[in-house]
């Protein structure tokens, strides 16, 4: 499968496009939810333009016992989430949009809190069949670039982080 590597400035200029494009659409967050752990480094670079407060939640493939799920589980939730976010406009962030099984399950989770509205933010859709679907009550999805399916080589995976940007620099860079 072909890998595209993107660098934390490649990263960093994909969070303030989606930044411009929320404020665009008129949608007004009051609060970003990051699932973790892909969503952290993301939600953290777009709080820095949409000034708005962070809630983690977790999602994992694998028990507490490093056995494979077939589905995504909480392995760390929003205490209290209920009373925090039932009222409230929540974009919830991740890197990436592949087969959508864990942002039908997060999205599908926080509906159940009656938040006043509930939109999505990836860095990167890979255009392909999708096993999950969003829900009705998810009003913009907000996407970095698109792309095919290929391997995202995130720079927060690099043990190197030198070899990865010369990598970005020769192979994965984008118009914007
Ligand atoms: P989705 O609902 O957002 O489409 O996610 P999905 O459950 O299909 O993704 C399963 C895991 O695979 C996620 O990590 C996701 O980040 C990761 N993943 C999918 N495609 C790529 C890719 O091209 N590159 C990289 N680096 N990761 C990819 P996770 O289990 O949530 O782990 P974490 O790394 O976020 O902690
Ligand atoms: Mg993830």
């Amino acid at each position: 499968m072909e890998k595209r590597y993107y660098s934390y400035q490649m990263i960093h200029r994909l969070a303030q496009s989606i930044a411009g494009n929320v404020k665009k659409s008129g949608f007004e967050p009051d609060v970003i939810v990051a699932i973790g752990s892909g969503g952290f480094i993301p939600a953290r670079i777009l709080r820095t333009y949409l000034k708005k407060p962070i809630l983690a939640v977790g999602i994992a493939y694998y028990d507490i016992d490093d056995r494979p799920m077939d589905y995504p589980r909480k392995v760390q939730w929003i205490e209290e989430a209920e009373k925090q976010l039932s009222g409230k406009r929540i974009l919830l962030v991740d890197e990436v949009d592949d087969s959508r099984v864990t942002l039908e399950y997060c999205t599908t989770e926080l509906l159940t809190y009656r938040p006043a509205a509930l939109a999505v933010a990836v860095l990167h859709n890979k255009q392909k069949e999708k096993r999950g679907a969003f829900p009705q009550g998810v009003s913009h999805v907000f996407v970095g670039e698109e792309l095919g399916d290929v391997w995202i080589v995130y720079p927060w995976d690099a043990l190197d982080i030198d070899a990865h940007d010369a990598h970005a620099e020769q192979g994965g860079n984008i118009a914007l």
